[in-house]
């Protein structure tokens, strides 16, 4: 969404949550990061303007989100953990999102619940800071899970007592693209290994491309979040 500090040039971004939020009152929304154009503290209060619709009457969030390299630095390019930090304060924080991303390197896990008669359907939201908390431009631009962060998925979707839940990862960076210094994701072979068979759903941002590919690592549905799944 890219929200910039005069709405002026939100225009497209708020009309677009707020056609969702009209049309899809009993949905959830995920926001796969690049919420801020470069992490200006006006630019998250914009986003929060039009986010915070997307919560429930008992203060539950019915809105999603991780972080993008335009959310923690500036022109996407350089790491501020000023404006890390922000984020999570004005965002991560405010839309209830019951973890934070910055500085830590475990996944936020939210899980939504549905009982019709008799059954109950659980779903688990996971969502990976995909951001290099690193100053130098070359290797911010690029993404990567990390090994901790790598580590505690694994252990989320290795557990057994979620096994019968339908899994969602969502994370920022392109984890098909290769060759690509500024944009791939590095370590996407391991996360993939790590999720291989094991989530139903991920989803991605980064690149403003829309796509979706089926049955790939072993997962129906792997795409842009531009696609909307029924
Ligand atoms: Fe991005």
């Amino acid at each position: 969404m890219h929200f910039h500090r005069d709405n002026n040039d939100n225009k497209d971004a708020i009309k677009s949550l707020d056609y969702i939020q009209q049309a899809y009152p009993n949905h959830y929304l995920i926001v796969t990061g690049d919420i801020a154009d470069d992490g200006h503290e006006e630019q998250f209060e914009n986003a929060y303007s039009s986010l915070s619709k997307f919560m429930n009457s008992d203060g539950t969030p019915k809105v999603f989100i991780c972080p993008g390299n335009h959310d923690f630095g500036a022109a996407g390019n350089f790491y501020s953990e000023e404006r890390a930090v922000r984020f999570d304060a004005m965002l991560t924080k405010t839309l209830r999102q019951g973890g934070t991303f910055t500085g830590d390197s475990t996944p936020v896990v939210n899980i939504l619940k549905e009982i019709k008669g008799a059954i109950i359907t659980e779903v688990m939201l996971i969502a990976l800071d995909t951001n290099i908390e690193s100053e130098h431009p070359f290797d911010f631009a690029c993404g990567e899970v990390g090994e901790k962060q790598l580590a505690a998925l694994k252990n989320i979707v290795l557990n057994p007592s979620t096994s019968h839940m339908k899994k969602i990862l969502f994370f920022h960076h392109h984890p098909f693209m290769h060759n690509d210094p500024f944009m791939e994701l590095k370590d996407a072979r391991d996360l993939l290994r790590t999720i291989y068979s094991r989530v139903d759903v991920v989803m991605f941002g980064h690149k403003h491309v829309s796509q979706l590919w089926k049955l790939r690592n072993g997962i129906p549905y792997i795409c842009n979040p531009i696609y909307l799944l029924a």
